[in-house]
């Protein structure tokens, strides 16, 4: 019995000392952490994992979650404000966001008003229904500013399911990307999935990270069990990840 559970390839076993640079835990903005509480418990939960450093990325979305410096700053000050309290006052987290590719995103790119996740790498998103209609002058725009365009969750755009060499085109346009860790497993679908290997095997993935909403991702992580073929992939990402955006 022993040398079954130990044959179990778990990912939070390659999570040691990871900083995670997609997740909603900044309080009340967003879709994610609904209060200072549920955030205290995220962070708990996840450093439990291994995660030791957190940026934490807000949608900035301009028809469901206008976020500016205002909200996130306020967000971000009440949170840190109850780490001490909550015994968390060695925990880093810096604030940053999660762009939706969208019109007023353009103008912030223009006016260099922009949060990195870390010097100029900033986090974008696209609509899972289709992707924008200048995709390529808006990561253009970007390359133009000094930005480096790190796409989140690319196996997510299932547009994209039955055009896969396309995503490498985008990789040529100068986009990083970074995968959700909660597509390994079939969180959102097995048809994510299969896009996650080809990503894998392909090379084409930079970064990862959890996305992490709610505690139910938090669960669905410590849980996860890889298979053998993401064990072997999974370690170099995580490393690069680590590498790029860990602080000191
Ligand atoms: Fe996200």
């Amino acid at each position: 019995m022993l040398q079954i559970i130990s044959k179990k390839r778990f990912l939070k076993d390659l999570l040691e000392d990871f900083v995670d640079i997609h997740c909603h835990i900044l309080p009340g903005i967003d879709d994610g952490s609904k209060s200072v509480d549920e955030s205290i418990i995220l962070i708990k939960k996840m450093k439990q994992l291994g995660i030791k450093q957190f940026i934490a990325t807000p949608h900035i979305m301009q028809d469901f979650y206008p976020n500016d410096d205002l909200s996130i700053g306020n967000a971000y000050q009440n949170l840190i404000a109850n780490l001490t309290s909550k015994k968390l006052n060695n925990t880093v987290i810096n604030p940053s966001a999660e762009y939706m590719m969208d019109h007023h995103f353009e103008n912030l790119v223009k006016q260099n008003h922009i949060f990195p996740l870390k010097e100029n790498y900033v986090l974008v998103e696209m609509s899972y229904f289709q992707p924008p209609i200048n995709l390529q002058e808006i990561i253009h725009a970007m390359l133009m500013k000094d930005y480096i365009p790190v796409l989140a969750h690319p196996e997510r755009y299932s547009y994209y399911q039955n055009k896969k060499e396309f995503y490498k085109t985008l990789k040529q346009y100068g986009c990083l990307f970074q995968l959700n860790l909660l597509s390994l497993s079939d969180h959102y679908g097995k048809s994510i999935q299969k896009i996650v290997m080809y990503l894998l095997e392909e090379n084409l993935i930079d970064f990862v990270a959890t996305d992490v909403h709610n505690e139910n991702h938090v669960n669905k992580l410590s849980d996860l069990i890889l298979t053998k073929n993401q064990k072997s992939l999974l370690p170099q990402i995580i490393e690069t990840t680590k590498k790029t955006f860990l602080v000191s």
